[in-house]
């Protein structure tokens, strides 16, 4: 049979049906990750309909939150502040201010000695080895502590924490932690253990948005700020899947949060992007039918640097693979899709793609022949 124009079109379609970029996954440098979840909340506007997240609604005694004060996280304190508009990327958020999700601790203390604050967690727990990254402005107000954080149980934990009263002219630290049985040892003291480590950011993070990140690989963890290596730990590295929290609290302990604060305190988050391998054989199984070829062109894509802060006031737009067309099929991405093209996302698989071959081919044969 020889080939005609049309035939050949046909053949050029399947092609394009049955492949899409990212099949294999995301990359830093050589290390590949399967799956992704990505939240833009610059335009999000309501984060207890967003299926990726779950604004948290809990209690803590003072004796369990190890503080003069306990916890009361409620989603009161969880509160979307989009973007005016969903084609802008820069401006304050419809209730004034910096634009993006704000978690709130809340000033003063309440009667029953339980400090009201927010928190919200991934809905997926099968986070196993990753790299997670997160654009925040912490809050100026003294007295709490901003936590962008992996979890699994209390002795395999990757913290990244922000304690508003170590800021001043001459202090902007953060605060690294992998919990381990050590400081479960030490009475989750961490600053006895090996895998704590305080470092001086060459920035004030309540000033501006910057990007906090940790890349988790078996060996070890490592630890970024605008993209700058600050840390590389390779003990008590976590070996079980786990999920990622944000959360902004005080508990008065004057050792950590200090507070609680005098005002209401504002951490805004701009976004989270998080590209990790999963631990559910379901997510394993639906990798290795879509990543056929790892040579392909566009099998594996590189994820995009973030080296300097993004400024809300000018543009804080970043790159998001779900916000592309051709990137993340097959994933589940959840975020608010906005600004650029939204993925077609039409499930064209193998079977789809040839029964429509197929037919085209008989019309043709029918009506021209060979
Ligand atoms: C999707 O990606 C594949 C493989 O890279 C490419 O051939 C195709 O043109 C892309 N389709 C769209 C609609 O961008
Ligand atoms: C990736 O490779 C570049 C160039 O060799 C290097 O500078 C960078 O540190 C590497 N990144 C990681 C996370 O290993
Ligand atoms: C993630 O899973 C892929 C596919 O199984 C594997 O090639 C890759 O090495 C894994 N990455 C890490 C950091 O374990
Ligand atoms: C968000 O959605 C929930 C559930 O649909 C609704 O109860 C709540 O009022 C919404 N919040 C805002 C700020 O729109
Ligand atoms: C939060 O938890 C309290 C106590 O368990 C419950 O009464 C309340 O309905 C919950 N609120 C929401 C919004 O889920
Ligand atoms: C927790 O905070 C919520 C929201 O402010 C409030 O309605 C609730 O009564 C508080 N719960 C406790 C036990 O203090
Ligand atoms: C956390 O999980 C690991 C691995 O299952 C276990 O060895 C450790 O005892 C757990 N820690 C706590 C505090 O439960
Ligand atoms: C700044 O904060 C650091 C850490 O809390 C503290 O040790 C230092 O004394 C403070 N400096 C000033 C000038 O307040
Ligand atoms: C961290 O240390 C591990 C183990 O020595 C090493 O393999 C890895 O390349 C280091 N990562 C970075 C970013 O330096
Ligand atoms: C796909 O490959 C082309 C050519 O190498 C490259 O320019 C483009 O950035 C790649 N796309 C992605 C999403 O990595
Ligand atoms: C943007 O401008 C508003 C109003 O002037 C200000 O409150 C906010 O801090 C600015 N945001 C950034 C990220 O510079
Ligand atoms: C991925 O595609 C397979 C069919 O090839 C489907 O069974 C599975 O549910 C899809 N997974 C997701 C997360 O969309």
């Amino acid at each position: 049979m020889f080939i005609t124009p049309f035939f050949l079109s046909l053949l050029l379609l399947l092609a394009q049906l049955v492949r899409s970029d990212c099949e294999c996954g995301y990359t830093v440098n050589a290390t590949l990750y399967t799956d992704l979840i990505e939240t833009d909340f610059l335009h999000l506007a309501n984060i207890t309909t967003d299926p990726d997240w779950q604004p948290q609604n809990y209690t803590a005694s003072p004796a369990l939150a190890r503080g003069p004060y306990g916890k009361n996280a409620s989603l009161t304190n969880v509160l979307a502040n989009p973007l005016k508009s969903k084609y802008d990327w820069a401006g304050d958020g419809i209730n004034g201010g910096d634009a993006g999700l704000q978690i709130l601790v809340r000033g003063g203390v309440p009667a029953d000695g339980l400090i009201p604050m927010g928190e919200l967690a991934t809905a997926r727990t099968d986070m196993f080895f990753g790299t997670f990254r997160a654009g925040m402005k912490v809050t100026p107000t003294s007295g709490t502590c901003g936590a962008f954080f992996w979890y699994f149980n209390d002795t395999q934990e990757i913290d990244m924490e922000f304690l508003s009263v170590e800021y001043n002219a001459s202090s902007t630290p953060v605060n690294l932690v992998l919990q381990s049985t050590e400081s479960e040892e030490a009475g989750f003291n961490a600053a006895q253990t090996g895998t704590f480590k305080v470092h001086q950011l060459a920035f004030d993070p309540a000033g501006a948005f910057h990007e906090y990140r940790f890349d988790w690989s078996p060996e070890s963890v490592s630890f970024y700020a605008d993209g700058v290596l600050l840390d590389n730990m390779t003990q008590a590295v976590p070996t079980s899947p786990g999920h990622l929290t944000l959360s902004h609290w005080s508990t008065g302990n004057p050792d950590w949060s200090a507070g609680p604060p005098i005002t209401d305190a504002i951490l805004t988050v701009q976004y989270l992007k998080g590209y990790f391998n999963s631990s559910d054989p379901a997510r394993q199984r639906d990798w290795s039918k879509r990543c056929k070829d790892h040579s392909a062109v566009n099998a594996t894509c590189p994820i995009p640097e973030i080296t300097e802060s993004p400024n809300g006031n000018v543009s804080a737009k970043t790159f998001f693979f779900s916000m592309q067309k051709n990137e993340t099929v097959n994933q589940t991405v959840s975020g608010s899709k906005t600004s650029e093209g939204i993925s077609m996302e039409i499930p064209w698989d193998t079977r789809t793609a040839t029964t429509v071959v197929l037919l085209l081919s008989i019309m043709w044969l029918a009506f021209y022949g060979l």
